[in-house]
């Protein structure tokens, strides 16, 4: 008989702008955003290299590892900011999505101010 000591954290996901709550199982250390990939849940992302916070979720409860990301200022992480993109699970969270560009905003709004990303900016990808 094999046990499996796969450590197990709930990860709950409101993601409010497609109005749904989704919860996975994920095990310890997955990276949350391609694990819920991976069950063919499709999330808000971007770079997916935690740069550009497309990805922003509040956390609720619980704690997230961002120990890869460089998109979120240690004060915003304080705040309860987290990107799911390098997150990994390490403990049972609750997360929700963020509104459009909140934590861009927050973070870049006061020195870039409000760039619209029209056709032609220089901040096109
Ligand atoms: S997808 Fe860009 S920071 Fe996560």
């Amino acid at each position: 008989m094999v046990l499996d000591m796969t450590i197990i954290h709930k990860v709950t996901i409101h993601y409010r702008q497609a109005n749904k709550t989704i919860s996975l199982d994920v095990p310890d250390g997955e990276n949350i955003l391609q694990y819920f990939e991976s069950s063919d849940i499709k999330l808000p992302y971007l770079c997916r290299n935690g740069c550009c916070t497309v990805c922003a979720v509040r956390i609720l409860s619980g704690k997230l590892d961002q120990s890869d990301g460089i998109g979120l200022s240690r004060n915003m992480q304080k705040k309860g900011y987290g990107l799911l993109c390098i997150a990994k699970a390490i403990d049972s969270v609750e997360l929700e999505t963020q509104d459009e560009d909140e934590v861009y905003q927050i973070q870049f709004g006061k020195y870039l101010g409000d760039i619209k990303n029209e056709p032609g900016n220089p901040f096109d990808i």
